[in-house]
């Protein structure tokens, strides 16, 4: 299976022309693979990719001609906690507004399900921040509330 989605993903600037269109769904493993190489973010071993698939509780995918040229995952429990995960588009389709309107959809899905009073949180990468702050996120530290925290299980 991987061999000949690598092959489909390999045509993907061919398909440069086509409209992007938003998708309510979780992105195979294959496409979280191959968008976090694509941005030059650390990826994980297939199978445990595999394994966590129907882990998140919402996703997003940007497509065109049916490949995903952008993703976004929700992590959490669906009601009082969402973690906005992998938040990836394409290289080839950045600048264009897809990562705007990935981040509108998982807002929406934020507002249909969270009580009040749910935890959303998100870390952005260096120099990211500004993409975020529109959608109401804020800076850490603040008033209040100490730096985000993260460590990267190595064994
Ligand atoms: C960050 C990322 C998701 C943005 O997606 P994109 O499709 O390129 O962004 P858009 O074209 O939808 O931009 C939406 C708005 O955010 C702004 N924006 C984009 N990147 C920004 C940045 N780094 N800082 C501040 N604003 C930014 C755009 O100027 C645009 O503003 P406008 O609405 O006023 O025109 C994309 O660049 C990406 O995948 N980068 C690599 C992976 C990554 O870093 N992901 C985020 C992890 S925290």
């Amino acid at each position: 299976m991987h061999t000949r989605e690598s092959e489909r993903n390999d045509s993907l600037s061919t398909v440069l022309d086509t409209e992007v269109l938003l998708v309510d769904r979780h992105p195979t493993a294959w496409e979280r693979i191959r968008l976090r190489r694509a941005v030059g973010w650390r990826t994980h071993d297939p199978a445990a990719v595999e394994e966590s698939v129907d882990g998140a509780v919402f996703g997003v995918c940007a497509e065109v001609g049916g490949q995903a040229v952008g993703m976004v995952r929700v992590v959490g429990d669906g009601r009082t906690c969402f973690y906005v995960h992998e938040v990836i588009v394409h290289p080839e389709y950045q600048g264009m507004g897809v990562g705007r309107r990935l981040m509108d959809r998982v807002m929406e899905h934020v507002a249909e399900n969270a009580c009040r009073n749910a935890f959303v949180a998100l870390i952005a990468e260096e120099g990211k921040e500004g993409f975020y702050e529109p959608f109401g996120f804020l800076r850490l530290p603040c008033d209040g509330h100490g730096s985000g925290m993260e460590r990267y299980w190595e064994r």
